[in-house]
């Protein structure tokens, strides 16, 4: 059977990490090696796919920047309007991969898979699980269907829809799961198993571009806690905020405080979500809250990338809900 085209763009992170000795799992350095170097360590993943790749950063993925999701999203846009390849997988550190990875799910309009995976212990580690997650990811990227998911989270041989993969556990190696919604599928002895469809629109079905600049409105997050004081407000105003996420108690909801703070950004134009610290369930309308948008499932960091990718492309604040709802 012909082998399959398959792109990969490394980002660095864990994968791409080297620890002290074999058993530096906490104070290794990451995003220090090279994508040929990881494909050299699964040498059999050519006999699947033809590979072609590029380093397109090598950073620890809190360095990751807005700047380097819109690149990323136009390189691997690039990449599957060309005929001639068949998948994009990305490596990228762990600890900021869902933000990566729905950016490219609501920005890259594409039916080819997009597939993006990481590890949870760095290349130089006893048991690292870097080598299984890449070649898992390329035997997804291989199969055409994997493409109507949108862009998928592959780690531990379990299959996330980026709209719901959340980071779960700060070390072990099934840290990525869609806590309520579930695993959309398994890679199994070399294929991927699908169980369920996400149904919010991503990839070809978003209604979200790349903006013309290389960069998105300010847009912060502001997480609320008992005995929390108002005063950090006005600073996000003079700041230039857009808009501001809220991750509230509960139901999305603040103290008198902290709503009073609100409304004046409201009076100056800055926009209000509501989201969760529960960090499940979803966050809807209510009456007290009539004039702040709500986030519904989206965790506050992914309500963000929303906002700003809308907020870039001139939408107003009814169709930034809609979109809020819907993607
Ligand atoms: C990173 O996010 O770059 C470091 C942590 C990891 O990849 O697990």
């Amino acid at each position: 059977m012909k082998r399959k085209r398959i792109y990969l763009i490394a980002c660095g992170g864990t994968i791409a990490g080297i620890g002290t000795d074999a058993c530096d799992l906490t104070q290794y350095k990451a995003g220090q090696t090279t994508w040929q170097e990881m494909v050299q360590a699964v040498p059999f993943v050519r006999e699947i796919a033809e590979l072609e790749g590029e380093q397109y950063c090598n950073i620890d993925s809190s360095d990751m920047t807005e700047a380097h999701w819109l690149g990323l999203a136009a390189r691997v846009q690039a990449i599957v309007d060309d005929p001639i390849y068949d998948g994009v997988v990305l490596t990228h550190g762990t600890d900021t991969l869902e933000e990566t990875a729905y950016a490219l799910n609501l920005l890259v309009h594409t039916e080819k898979p997009v597939v993006i995976t990481g590890a949870m212990r760095p290349a130089t580690a006893l048991s690292a699980d870097g080598p299984l997650n890449f070649l898992a990811a390329v035997q997804t990227a291989c199969d055409a269907a994997a493409g109507s998911y949108g862009v998928l989270v592959l780690l531990n041989n379990r299959l996330c829809a980026a709209r719901f993969v959340e980071k779960m556990d700060t070390m072990q190696v099934d840290a990525f799961q869609s806590r309520q919604q579930g695993y959309v599928g398994i890679v199994q002895d070399g294929k991927p198993e699908f169980y369920q469809r996400p149904v919010k629109r991503c990839t070809q079905q978003s209604q979200l571009y790349l903006p013309v600049t290389n960069t998105l409105p300010y847009v912060p997050i502001v997480y609320c806690h008992v005995g929390m004081r108002g005063n950090i407000f006005p600073f996000f105003a003079n700041d230039n905020a857009k808009a501001i996420i809220l991750v509230g108690m509960g139901h999305g909801r603040v103290s008198e405080v902290i709503k009073n703070e609100v409304m004046a950004l409201q009076q100056r134009k800055i926009l209000c979500v509501r989201t969760s610290r529960t960090f499940g369930g979803m966050v809807t309308k209510v009456d007290e809250y009539a004039t702040w948008l709500w986030a519904n499932s989206l965790s506050p960091q992914k309500a963000k990338i929303v906002v700003q990718l809308a907020l870039a492309q001139g939408y107003s604040a009814t169709q930034i809900q809609d979109i809020l709802n819907t993607h």
